[in-house]
């Protein structure tokens, strides 16, 4: 049975980037599939160790799910810190995973710079912590912008290489299900999980530079549109935004070697639910001057909604930290019977 999970990171404010990749993707994922949504505070510690607002930061994220549409009472919805389960499987893949797998990550590199002996152990573990989650709910499906994919892969790499060692415990006890590796059919005990990347706006990039992504830890405010930003700030963070000076193109093939008005058409379809040819068939051989106020409506009326409610929720915390102990409870549930399952294989008394 399909089994969909995702997080996000408590850090600084969600973006359109965010908005676009991940989130919308999880409402519609919602209506066929059984999810489990989790707010990862313990990851927002591995690149900054304090931080002076991580309750209200993770409380904000819960809200932002549910403001967006997803359903805390048909799905889980909860905060990774509250099932210990997340933490044990980490140290238990800490076992499984090579370092150099661990060094080879692109995003440890990006986030750890120059000075690498002095990023924290949990940065260069991040991606361990990163497959426990998944795994923890032995999940098939994992809706993610492009920038996961490489922790993705690292996922099955760390499912695989469990299943390969263990295999002959796994399958004494019992705990081995039928899975499709490639065109082999194989047994193993955590699936090989499938990331979810596909979708109108995979990869949404800054206003400012359409050949970077779209950021938190971008310095200047007007290279992203925040869930947290007011009409009259996305408004004139659109006005601002960067663009080459030819109007829009009347075919999608023009559209290559110009990122920036790409990323602006990408973002207008996926906020529309439209195509992206859609949009150039309605604004081909338009100035952009037309463009924005088209896209700047458009993003407003979509994300004025979202954060009044998440505005509304935020109000009364209460609410949202019930949603998230009962969400807990019940990830914990699910958590509880892999643990058992992996402490049995690996042969902890
Ligand atoms: P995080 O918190 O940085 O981002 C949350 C989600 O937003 C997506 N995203 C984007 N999508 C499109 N364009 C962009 N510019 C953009 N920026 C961010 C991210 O791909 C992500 O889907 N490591 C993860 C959090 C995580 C996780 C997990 C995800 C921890 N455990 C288990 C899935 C499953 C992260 O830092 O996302």
């Amino acid at each position: 049975k399909p089994q969909v999970f995702s997080g996000v990171q408590p850090t600084g404010n969600l973006h359109l980037g965010n908005y676009l990749g991940a989130i919308r993707k999880f409402v519609t994922l919602q209506d066929e599939h059984d999810c489990i949504f989790c707010v990862v505070d313990m990851h927002s510690i591995t690149a900054q160790l304090v931080h002076d607002d991580l309750k209200g930061q993770t409380r904000s994220i819960a809200a932002a799910f549910i403001a967006s549409g997803i359903d805390p009472v048909k799905h889980i919805v909860f905060n990774q810190s509250a099932v210990s389960g997340h933490a044990e499987l980490a140290w238990i893949f800490n076992c499984v995973a090579r370092i150099g797998w661990m060094n080879r990550m692109t995003q440890f590199k990006d986030k750890a710079g120059k000075d690498r002996e002095n990023a924290s152990l949990g940065l260069l573990a991040y991606p361990s912590l990163m497959a426990a989650d998944i795994l923890l709910y032995r999940a098939t499906h994992v809706p993610v912008g492009d920038d996961q994919k490489q922790h993705l892969e690292l996922t099955r790499d760390i499912a695989q290489k469990f299943n390969n060692d263990f295999s002959k415990r796994i399958e004494a006890a019992g705990l081995g299900v039928e899975m499709m590796v490639g065109e082999e059919k194989v047994s193993g005990f955590f699936p090989m999980t499938e990331p979810l990347i596909e979708g109108p706006a995979p990869r949404v990039m800054s206003l400012r530079d359409g050949t970077r992504k779209m950021s938190k830890s971008e310095p200047s405010d007007l290279s992203r549109i925040n869930l947290t930003d007011d009409a009259d700030t996305i408004a004139k963070k659109i006005r601002k935004a960067k663009t080459d000076p030819a109007p829009l193109p009347d075919t999608l093939d023009e559209l290559k070697g110009r990122p920036e008005a790409e990323n602006l058409v990408g973002i207008y379809a996926a906020l529309s639910d439209r195509s992206r040819q859609d949009v150039i068939d309605e604004y081909g051989g338009q100035q952009f001057a037309a463009f924005k106020p088209a896209l700047a409506d458009l993003a407003v009326s979509v994300l004025e909604p979202i954060t009044t409610e998440m505005q509304r929720l935020m109000a009364d915390p209460s609410h949202i930290d019930a949603i998230l102990k009962d969400g807990s409870q019940r990830a914990n549930a699910i958590a509880e019977k892999t643990m058992a399952d992996v402490r049995e294989i690996i042969g902890f008394v």
